[in-house]
């Protein structure tokens, strides 16, 4: 760890050893009670400040990143996505972006995982049942959920994490596939199945997890047309990003029957999100917890402060994204 004069901002509370780390080596600027920092606070917070540490929940697709002091030299954030931020703008500048990647794989996988078993298995519906005292009696007729064991998962995006997932798959005899943009090396591939044509892949998923990222290519892939495509009763995971569903399709599809259930950790515009998924039974909602273990947090903060420190010692961060 090197001590430097560089002034950092963080824009949210991080786990105590990262702000430990960061308050030992940079004059920094913490927010205690974890607010969401609006632009005009994050504006005038960064006022001479040399670098900022911000997350996925900070908004930097605006034109924050051209307004931000001409001091500011490296935005580092703690998130692999990156598409909370405006690359273009910040290359403009030539500000340095840099993200978390590695660290946080076998959390979020664990949470696609989670989500596989928990909308298959009705694992919300089970559990309201209880906290709303409704259980009554055992019943052989139960709303009945469906195997996972044995049956086909379609992987949307076999990067890091859908790797982890596949591995985690094979647990429960899974048999694999996967659309990316292009194949992978088959020793990373976990024995899926390759699919150049998302439209060739989803008649075979009775699950489909959607782990890609955000980009203008994914923004609503899974649509009306896309989840037609699927067979009737499948079951769609997403822990990846909300705005890779088209919701109006998705809630369509959960009502009619056409999907049997649906496991999302992440949704459009959140924490604002549609409020018709609250009235669905069939869904199993979390508040996107794929990286909120207090082991992964760490890695990732201690990664973020290793691109600062990087930066700051004059090499080239190790996540460099621009
Ligand atoms: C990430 O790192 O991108 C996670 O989704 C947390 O934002």
């Amino acid at each position: 760890m090197v001590s430097s004069s560089a002034r950092v901002l963080v824009t949210r509370k991080l786990p105590e050893e990262v702000e430990h780390r960061l308050a030992k080596t940079y004059q920094t600027w913490l927010n205690p009670d974890d607010h969401v920092m609006a632009e005009d606070e994050i504006l005038e917070s960064a006022r001479e400040c040399d670098g900022l540490l911000i997350t996925s929940a900070d908004n930097f697709r605006t034109d924050l990143m051209t307004r931000l002091p001409r001091s500011v030299r490296i935005v580092a954030t703690f998130s692999v996505g990156y598409e909370h931020i405006n690359l273009a703008a910040a290359r403009k500048r030539g500000i340095a972006v840099t993200n978390t990647p590695d660290v946080l794989t076998d959390a979020t996988a664990d949470i696609a995982m989670l989500l596989i078993l928990g909308a298959a298995r009705g694992a919300a519906w089970g559990e309201r049942m209880i906290r709303e005292n409704r259980w009554n009696s055992w019943s052989p007729i139960w709303p009945l959920g469906h195997d996972v064991s044995g049956r086909r998962l379609g992987i949307l995006g076999l990067g890091r994490i859908g790797q982890a997932l596949a591995k985690r798959a094979h647990g429960f005899d899974m048999e694999l596939h996967y659309h990316n943009r292009r194949q992978i090396d088959p020793a990373l591939a976990q024995g899926a199945r390759y699919h150049a044509r998302l439209e060739d892949m989803l008649p075979l998923c009775d699950y489909l997890s959607i782990n890609s990222a955000s980009t203008p290519e994914t923004r609503n892939l899974i649509n009306a047309k896309t989840i037609d495509l699927l067979p009737d009763g499948a079951i769609i995971v997403n822990s990846a990003r909300g705005d890779i569903i088209d919701d109006d399709a998705l809630i369509a599809a959960l009502k009619s029957g056409k999907l049997a259930a649906a496991g999302l950790d992440v949704f459009k515009g959140e924490p604002n999100i549609d409020l018709r998924y609250r009235e669905l039974e069939n869904v199993f909602l979390l508040p996107h917890l794929g990286s909120a273990t207090l082991e992964t947090r760490v890695a990732m903060g201690m990664r973020a402060a290793d691109n600062l420190e990087d930066f700051f010692t004059g090499k080239p961060p190790r996540d460099l994204l621009t």
